[in-house]
């Protein structure tokens, strides 16, 4: 995942799409393969992704859609944030724009054994379309996402993440070598508050996503804890502690 930093300051949500631009069968082929080599958040949590032309859901651009399924088990959203993640990444490193789509469906859905969660739109794109720096992000301010002293570049890593609505519901605490990650449950958005712990929770595990390629990227090696059955302390759900080595 390491090789993914430098795409967190390159992505954005691609909305506009050229329809010159079209994807080979080739690049089709080494996206699918990619797919195949993510990494997991959690090892047991059965997962399938599927490639799909735009035309066979309701989203509105790009040339197709990356859909994750996944098995309903435990942070099995946060797994999805985390996966879905390393494709939105990998994908801008090669000049393919995404917009995650939580409003897309399937027009004619399929039952099987693992639940549809979500997709990314996705096409062919130009460099220009992607981001130059960090001061192209609307992002909120540092002292709101990560409280406690680290390494700037990890803490700065963190805040670009992508979000629903961009409500940034991941909530930092360190302190020496220990980083405490928790998702904000009073989140404030247009996003009905019944749908809200759904995106917040695959929000929640992208930010993961940055954080560890951040981390690894800077040299630091650390154990990751999920927790299973957090509690909620002023509005603040326990998500996932790590111990820097
Ligand atoms: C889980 C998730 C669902 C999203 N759903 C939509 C969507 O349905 N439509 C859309 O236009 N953007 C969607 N987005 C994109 C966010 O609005 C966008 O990531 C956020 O505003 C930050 O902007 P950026 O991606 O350009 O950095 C979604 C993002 C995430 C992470």
């Amino acid at each position: 995942m390491i090789e993914l930093y430098n795409s967190i300051f390159k992505r954005k949500s691609i909305r506009k799409f050229d329809d010159t631009l079209v994807l080979t069968e080739a690049e089709l082929a080494q996206i699918k393969q990619e797919t195949e080599k993510l990494t997991p958040l959690v090892n047991d949590i059965k997962v399938k992704f599927e490639i799909v032309e735009r035309a066979k859901t309701t989203a509105k651009r790009g040339e197709y859609c990356l859909i994750i399924y996944s098995e309903n088990k435990t942070n099995y959203l946060l797994n999805a944030g985390y996966l879905l993640e390393q494709m939105d990444l990998f994908l801008a490193s090669h000049d393919i724009g995404v917009c995650w789509y939580g409003l897309a469906k399937l027009k004619e859905p399929q039952a099987g054994e693992l639940d549809y969660v979500i997709m990314l739109a996705f096409g062919k794109s130009r460099p220009q379309d992607f981001r130059k720096c960090a001061s192209d992000f609307k992002r909120k301010s540092t002292e709101v996402i990560w409280s406690g002293e680290f390494d700037s570049d990890v803490v700065d890593a963190v805040r670009l993440a992508p979000s629903a609505c961009n409500t940034q519901p991941w909530r930092i605490v360190s302190e020496g070598t220990q980083i405490k990650v928790y998702r904000n449950t009073k989140i404030k958005s247009f996003i009905p508050a019944s749908k809200l712990p759904f995106y917040n929770s695959i929000d929640t595990g992208i930010s993961l996503c940055f954080l560890e390629i951040a981390l690894s990227h800077k040299g630091y090696e650390f154990d990751r804890e999920l927790i299973t059955e957090g509690k909620i302390n002023s509005g603040l759900l326990e998500i996932a502690n790590y111990n820097i080595k």
